[in-house]
């Protein structure tokens, strides 16, 4: 028994249960057992090779030890670029802060926007960090639920939103649900966040990953005055495969990233060296390396969507971004598996079925908000995809 007493704000604190998931899965795996891996938040890709080739220079160049509090020079110029064509805004470096990998990047940005008791509001389905990060902040954390296609209305967010609305935290492309937010729906939630001077939190950390015709639209490039009330996070984790480099990039007025850098110099010192350095490379090289990728997930994209639209009673919007599918099982709730005797009340609980009956895992819908749905990455290759989509069309079959 230990005596230490915990902090209130930690101890309330959950542990990530993606990543909860991804580490049972590798115990799993770990036993010999095999496993079809659906629940992957990171590319099944390598990172471009000049990156690497980049790391192992500067390692051999002994750059490995501190560097600028706010990152590189270098690399926050070529962020400042990827803000540039990302966005269609113009950036200069010093509007770009270079942040270990873009979840600490968005904890800061809330840290140093959000006053105790300051409302954060955020569109549910979303990704698992947000609530704990903005309660971590001080703040509270106020989902607003979307509409079938995964969107929410601005009436919705307007009537979610009291006199201590702060902040307005968007992902588009978004993790977990593949949803793109058209620009006209941007247009209107720009005006009303100007309107209540309510600051944009802007998470386009999947802008390159969009398929099927879907064009990624900046939420913070809708209307002119709203970049001056907003913070744009992007990151090298997703689009160049580097998850484990831990690099991000928040973007935002001049005083105030210059403020966050003040933040990130007493928490972190300065991002990781070698990783700044392998960054700079894959931005200014790296862009063939991407599109493969990305050409890779557009027809995943399309077999998944495909074959879930094919299983009665499963609800699925084609994704349009990101590497992952979001499927409702509302249909199938109450009903119980005629082969082992489980009941399904739920995503989880389906998850838990198919991981235990078929040994397929993904991640159940509670983690992102929305109950009677699960997530599927696509971040895998087409076999296990096609293996794990037919073991889930025949287990649903057996739901009665
Ligand atoms: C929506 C979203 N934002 C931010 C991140 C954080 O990315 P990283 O910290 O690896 O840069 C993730 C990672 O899963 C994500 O899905």
């Amino acid at each position: 028994m230990t005596s230490l007493q915990l902090s209130a704000r930690v101890a309330a604190l959950q542990p990530s249960a993606t990543l909860a998931m991804v580490a049972r899965v590798k115990e799993l795996q770990a036993d010999g057992v095999e496993v079809l891996d659906l629940t992957a938040g990171e590319p099944d890709f390598g990172p471009p090779a000049c990156a690497e080739a980049a790391a192992k220079e500067a390692i051999d160049a002994n750059l490995g030890r501190y560097t600028a509090a706010a990152g590189l020079a270098d690399l926050r110029e070529a962020a400042a670029d990827l803000a540039t064509e990302t966005t269609g805004l113009e950036w200069s470096s010093s509007q770009l802060l270079v942040t270990t990998g873009a979840k600490l990047g968005i904890c800061q940005a809330l840290m140093a926007l959000v006053e105790e008791g300051d409302e954060v509001l955020f569109p549910v389905p979303c990704w698992t960090s947000y609530p704990e990060m903005v309660q971590l902040a001080g703040g509270v954390p106020v989902p607003v639920q979307c509409g079938e296609n995964h969107l929410p209305k601005v009436d919705d967010l307007a009537a979610a939103a009291s006199s201590r609305a702060k902040v307005l935290l968007i992902n588009t492309p978004c993790n977990p649900t593949g949803a793109v937010y058209p620009r006209e729906l941007l247009e209107e939630i720009g005006a009303w966040a100007l309107e209540k001077r309510v600051a944009l939190i802007s998470d386009e950390i999947y802008a390159a990953m969009t398929y099927g015709g879907a064009k990624h639209v900046s939420p913070i490039a809708v209307l002119p005055e709203l970049r001056e009330q907003a913070v744009w996070v992007g990151g090298m984790s997703k689009a160049f495969a580097m998850t484990g480099w831990r690099m991000g990039f928040l973007g935002g007025p001049a005083p105030i990233i210059s403020k966050i850098g003040a933040l990130q110099s007493q928490l972190a010192s300065s991002p990781p060296a070698i990783s700044q350095h392998a960054s700079i490379a894959a931005l200014r090289g790296g862009a063939e390396d991407c599109l493969r990728m990305r050409e890779a997930f557009e027809k995943r994209c399309v077999l998944v969507s495909d074959a879930l639209s094919e299983m009665p009673g499963v609800e699925c919007p084609r994704p349009q971004g990101a590497f992952y599918a979001f499927p409702g099982f509302g249909s199938f709730l109450g009903k119980t598996d005629s082969e082992t005797g489980r009941p399904i009340h739920s995503g989880d609980d389906l998850a838990e079925l198919l991981l235990e009956a078929d040994r397929i895992a993904l991640i159940g819908g509670s983690a992102f908000g929305k109950p009677d749905a699960v997530r599927i990455s696509f971040a895998t290759s087409e076999d296990v995809l096609k293996k794990a989509l037919g073991r889930l069309a025949a287990r649903l079959q057996k739901l009665s």
